[in-house]
């Protein structure tokens, strides 16, 4: 066949046709195909200069048809049913040594389960995490991948020419282990995110309620901050949103946004795998549980009928509030980030991932939405110490803590006075301060389990597990 492609994309979804036009925008040609053929034909009638590297195929065999052996086949389906409908429809017409990329939204337990499914019929099987959204999609996402390292050699040339480069013009996309790997940290990447979006809008929430800054004065703030250490995507992004003006009504168009959040389920899977894990994510619970609070908007308004925040004035120095919450947001991205990599270290223990925690925070350093100069400081401590369990004890990172604490003492210490929640901020701050002690309240509770339930404790005097009989102490 004159026509063959280099690799299959099914799926032209916004990521699927931004994909799609990455990949023809670097000289390779894709056989593309959707379930509904006319959104095929418009991809193809909008990709202008790149149409000659597009193949449209009608059905999911013209597709394979197309490529050369081994075929690669990149789905781009809605995470889900979706991706094992189109595994089932499309393993009779591919064979041995092909290999399957899922580039969605995977949950990695179901990528765990396709690999098997997928390496049993002869083939190979990758997961791929993408971030960035459509424009990442389109010019350079970040690509974290799970499977066979082999497969990944193969299909390589691709992914690290479509994907973001970040620092020394290093492509931000890696092979990070086996099987659901690259999901895995995936899905961590978006419990962070959740985290971090979540802080930023509760410095934002302060800043307008508390201190009583319009949208644009804190959108002016936001994009200085961005100049500093705060430097990332989604402060960036913030400053833009906050100095956009509604067309139709002239107000900021932040203060015309229903206030509840929407989600699609991966800030929920990173929290539900720490829990499993036994990794504290204090920080990445919050931001989905503030979502959950976020979209009960029907009782928010009716209790606040019944018990109305009064907007006191505070007394405060602006400009050193200001300055603090900077602080408080980077020490709370800290936090977040040492959270989300601690689950990572811990999972790659669990499954014999031997994931390299510094390559992640390489390939997020571009293209993804996580995309911050924290990277590089959390790149250089894996780098120094590969099995740190915390790089919240890294020499440099600790000191910015040890600086930047008391800013965060200081806005969490706002938002109680005013009556303003902060519960990422608050719960970053309880768990810095949770990691640096040494002896917590976990005495008592183990105490308290052994009382009523005969549990037994260990005792830091001598070994063993014991049993106290409290109830004849009483007597
Ligand atoms: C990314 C994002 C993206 C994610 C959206 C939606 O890395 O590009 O994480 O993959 O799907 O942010 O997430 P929610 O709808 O759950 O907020």
């Amino acid at each position: 066949m004159t026509d063959t492609a280099h690799i299959g994309l099914i799926g032209l979804g916004v990521m699927g046709r931004s994909l799609a036009l990455n990949i023809a925008d670097h000289g390779f040609r894709v056989a593309i195909h959707n379930r509904t053929p006319e959104v095929t034909r418009t991809v193809l009638d909008a990709a202008g200069a790149l149409q000659p590297n597009l193949i449209g195929c009608d059905t999911t065999k013209a597709l394979v048809d197309h490529l050369a052996r081994p075929r690669v086949v990149l789905l781009m389906v809605k995470a889900g049913d979706a991706v094992d409908a189109s595994i089932k429809n499309i393993l009779p017409l591919l064979s041995s040594g092909d290999i399957l990329i899922d580039g969605g939204n995977a949950n990695f337990h179901d990528t765990r389960r396709r690999h098997t499914t997928v390496t049993e019929a002869g083939l190979q099987y990758l997961g791929a995490g993408v971030s960035g959204g459509e424009e990442g999609a389109r010019y350079g996402p970040a690509i974290m991948v799970g499977g066979s390292a082999d497969a990944y050699d193969m299909v390589a040339p691709i992914l690290l020419a479509i994907a973001a480069q970040a620092g020394n013009a290093e492509p931000c996309c890696a092979h990070l282990g086996p099987d659901g790997a690259g999901h895995f940290v995936k899905t961590m990447h978006n419990g962070i995110e959740y985290a971090d979006m979540q802080m930023i809008a509760e410095v934002y929430h302060l800043m307008r309620h508390g201190l009583g800054l319009e949208p644009p004065a804190i959108g002016d703030i936001v994009r200085r901050w961005n100049e500093g250490p705060l430097a990332s995507y989604l402060t960036e992004i913030t400053a833009d949103i906050l100095m956009t003006v509604d067309p139709e009504t002239d107000a900021p168009l932040v203060d015309m946004i229903l206030d509840t959040a929407g989600e699609k389920g991966t800030g929920r899977w990173a929290v539900t795998e720490a829990i499993e894990l036994g990794v504290p994510v204090p920080t990445l619970c919050e931001a989905v549980a503030a979502r959950a609070l976020s979209a009960r908007k029907a009782e928010r308004v009716a209790a606040e009928e019944m018990w109305p925040r009064r907007s006191a004035r505070i007394d405060n120095d602006t400009a050193a509030m200001l300055s603090a919450l900077e602080g408080a947001l980077l020490v709370g991205r800290i936090a977040a980030f040492a959270q989300g990599f601690a689950v990572m270290s811990a999972a790659s223990r669990h499954y014999d991932w031997q994931l390299r925690l510094d390559t992640v925070a390489r390939i997020w350093r571009g293209g993804c939405i996580l995309r911050s100069s924290l990277l590089e400081a959390i790149a250089r401590a894996y780098v120094q110490a590969p099995d740190l369990a915390n790089f919240l004890v890294d020499d440099d990172i600790l000191a910015t803590v040890q600086q930047r604490r008391a800013d965060l003492q200081s806005a969490t210490a706002l938002a109680a006075g005013t009556r303003l929640p902060a519960p990422a901020l608050m719960s970053a701050l309880a768990y810095v301060d949770g990691y640096f002690r040494s002896r917590l309240w976990a005495d008592l509770i183990q105490a308290q389990r052994d009382y009523f339930g005969a549990h037994t404790f260990e005792r830091t005097d001598r070994p063993g597990a014991h049993h106290f009989d409290w109830n004849a102490a009483r007597e």
